[in-house]
């Protein structure tokens, strides 16, 4: 059985002031009203023989994301739940969802991991992906999914192409988790590297038995959480809220630190999705439709002499006069407002309103 597993977590802080710990990426809409979340749950949705899903989220959003995935939920698909008190980042997440997998839904149970937070437009080439995936996953390998790099970014992981395997998949011979950006260049001009896409194919026992040899405190923190933490059997599916003192003791690491820069069982399945992690307010700006002026507006907005500015207003009217590559974005509380080469650099201001408390 496949078992899709959705992890949800982190502050998505490049994308402040709509997506904040309290509204957190995979909750933003998009232009077609749907959020992150929900697309997600299409995707994941569209594929065969899936009875059951299982989601990784913080406790407090439970009932946000029963909310989003009510109306999705046509073929009523189990939905589990591990509910985080605290993030421990992805590899406490994932080692949690494997150990779930193991004992509700045996060893052999294959999980595929989904971020929350990304886009992919053709569902066609997801659905073969996994499917080469899957296969991989059987014969043992922990599998990641394998994108061109488009430009030298220092925010992905990028695996570097082995051997080649069965169902089109390659060994990866090596895994760096955002490397410095002279690196970045380095791999992009090299050829042989493909982004990671951030999800994940594998058995469960697989997982762990690697988890285990290259991390085994996530591993044992996640058992002793385990042990103290409630589980209910709740009308759609299971439902375990994660003890907090324990969790709070798992070490804090990602998955791609943890695990995939360490093991040899890693696999690759190179493939083009239409893949975009929306990671910035530029990134998400490549997605919307532009007016003459190169300028994107969602809500209202007049303009004089204004080019190549991204206005997202949906609640209040802006007027904006001789300004270009500004990138402004409004929402009951806070003001953003920002050079349109700089939207990385949104983070720092989360950093300092987190420092402040
Ligand atoms: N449940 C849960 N708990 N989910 C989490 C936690 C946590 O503590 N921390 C992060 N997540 C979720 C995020 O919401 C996201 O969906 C996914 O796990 C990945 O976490 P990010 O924090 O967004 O990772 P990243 O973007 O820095 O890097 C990862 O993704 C890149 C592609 O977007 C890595 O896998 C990179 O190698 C990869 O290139
Ligand atoms: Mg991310």
């Amino acid at each position: 059985t496949l078992i899709p597993c959705i992890v949800a977590g982190g502050a998505g802080t490049r994308l402040w002031p709509v997506s904040r710990e309290a509204m957190p990426k995979p909750f933003m809409r998009l232009a077609d009203g749907l959020s992150l979340l929900q697309k997600t749950f299409e995707r994941v949705a569209g594929l065969d023989d899936v009875a059951r899903m299982l989601t990784v989220i913080n406790r407090e959003l439970l009932f946000r994301t029963l909310d989003d995935y009510r109306p999705l939920n046509r073929r009523r698909l189990g939905l589990d739940f591990l509910l985080e008190p605290m993030g421990r980042n992805t590899a406490p997440a994932i080692a949690a969802a494997a150990l779930h997998a193991v004992r509700h839904y045996g060893e052999e149970a294959q999980l595929l991991v989904l971020p929350a937070d990304h886009l992919i437009r053709d569902q066609q080439a997801f659905v073969s992906a996994v499917a080469r995936a899957r296969d991989l996953a059987e014969a043992g390998w922990l599998v990641t999914f394998g994108i061109r790099p488009g430009h030298a970014e220092t925010g992905y992981g990028y695996i570097q192409q082995g051997e080649a395997l069965e169902a089109g998949g390659y060994r990866v011979a090596s895994f760096v988790e955002k490397p410095d950006l002279q690196t970045a260049q380095t791999y992009l001009e090299g050829g042989e590297h493909l982004w990671n896409a951030g999800m994940f194919c594998f058995r469960a026992d697989v997982l762990l038995r690697e988890l285990r040899e290259h991390a085994p405190q996530v591993v044992e923190g996640v058992e002793r959480c385990l042990a103290l933490s409630g589980s209910v059997e709740g009308k759609q599916g299971k439902q375990c809220e994660l003890d907090a003192p324990s969790f709070a003791e798992v070490t804090d690491i990602s998955i791609d630190y943890a695990l995939m820069e360490r093991s040899s069982r890693v696999a690759v399945v190179p493939c083009d999705l239409g893949w975009s992690d929306i990671g910035s307010w530029q990134a998400l700006r490549e997605l919307t439709p532009a007016d003459a002026n190169g300028n994107q507006i969602i809500g209202e907005a007049v303009l004089h002499n204004v080019q190549d500015c991204y206005i997202d207003s949906p609640k209040r009217l802006v007027g904006a006069v001789g300004v270009r590559d500004l990138v402004v974005v409004d929402t009951p509380d806070a003001l953003l407002i920002a050079d349109a080469r700089s939207t990385q650099d949104v983070k720092f201001i989360a950093q300092e309103l987190k420092k402040r408390g």
